[in-house]
């Protein structure tokens, strides 16, 4: 199955370095969103990058310019119809996705594979309310896209091998790296960062450390090039708080319980870098820790 094209849905942090690579390899890339403002940011955001990855000598300054030139960017989902590989880089909601699979279903090629970046919900349970459960799989990158050598190819009960080996050969194209994972609840990158990010969370709640203090200690004493709570502010605490509930509930086990303290920057709307505050404040010159 030869891929050509590709049709992301979302154009948040995650749909913009999906679109970045993509079509730094070459393919040609049709990025939708609900929201005009966000697709706007992400085409200003990848010509940021592109223009960043041109300073520093990693890209031409023409290749730059033809990868931009392959990204459209359209507000209706079904024009995505025609593209080869589907990607949904949505809002993590079950809910939000599902509704995405369905409104595209007819507009589809029956070729057509469909995947989901999501972190953390059931690929199965996603592909069995498509039509095409044997085309459907996890194309789950990582933030952000452009520097991240791994994917994660999730294959659900149903996938078949041409459908995983078309993606594992996209991956290659990009020249990054595929690890095979099995669809239970996060996966393997997530199943074991996210809860020694809620850790971290729960280590802040009950006054053990500081925000500076829990950082320090993990990237000083463990070597962690970015502390867990940095590392959740650039993550979304939103997304952070949805892959803990998926764990909490697909693995019923009381260790994944999401921090209360957590669940409370979400709904102050403090979701991290995305809106300027989190466990840190971005407002100013410098990050300034929030407790
Ligand atoms: N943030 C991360 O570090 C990370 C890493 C790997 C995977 N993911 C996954 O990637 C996905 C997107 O995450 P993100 O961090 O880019 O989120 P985000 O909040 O930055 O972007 C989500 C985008 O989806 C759009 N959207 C919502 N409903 C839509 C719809 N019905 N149709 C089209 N667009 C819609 C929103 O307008 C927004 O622009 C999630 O499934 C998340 O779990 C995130």
């Amino acid at each position: 199955m030869d891929i050509q094209s590709i049709g992301i849905v979302g154009a948040g942090q995650m749909g913009n370095g999906i679109a970045h690579v993509m079509a730094l390899a070459g393919y040609d890339v049709l990025v939708t969103d609900v929201s005009a403002d966000a697709l706007k940011n992400a085409m200003d955001t990848i010509e940021g990058n592109l223009g960043r990855q041109v300073g520093r000598g990693k890209v031409s300054e023409a290749d730059a310019n033809a990868a931009m030139a392959r990204i459209k960017t359209t507000q209706t989902l079904t024009d995505l119809g025609q593209s080869d590989l589907i990607i949904e880089a949505a809002t993590e909601r079950e809910t939000v996705k599902q509704a995405i699979f369905e409104d595209l279903l007819p507009h589809l090629k029956p070729d057509t594979i469909l995947t989901s970046n999501t972190s953390s919900i059931s690929i199965t349970r996603l592909a069995s309310r498509t039509d095409r459960p044997e085309k459907f799989m996890g194309f789950h990158f990582m933030n952000p896209v452009p520097v991240m050598q791994l994917v994660e190819l999730i294959r659900g009960i149903a996938t078949d091998t041409e459908t995983f080996d078309a993606c594992k050969a996209v991956v290659d194209r990009l020249g990054k790296t595929a690890a095979s994972a099995e669809d239970f609840p996060a996966f393997i990158v997530n199943r074991i960062l996210m809860p020694m990010i809620n850790e971290a969370v729960y280590t802040l709640y009950e006054g053990v450390g500081s925000v500076q203090s829990i950082d320090s200690s993990m990237k000083l004493g463990a070597n962690h090039p970015m502390g867990p709570l940095e590392l959740a502010d650039f993550i979304g605490l939103d997304t952070c708080l949805a892959i803990m509930n998926v764990l909490h509930d697909g693995l019923a086990d009381t260790k994944y319980r999401p921090c209360p303290l957590l669940t409370k920057y979400v709904e102050a709307g403090w979701l991290g870098r995305k809106t300027d505050r989190g466990f840190y404040d971005y407002r100013g010159e410098v990050p300034v820790p929030t407790r």
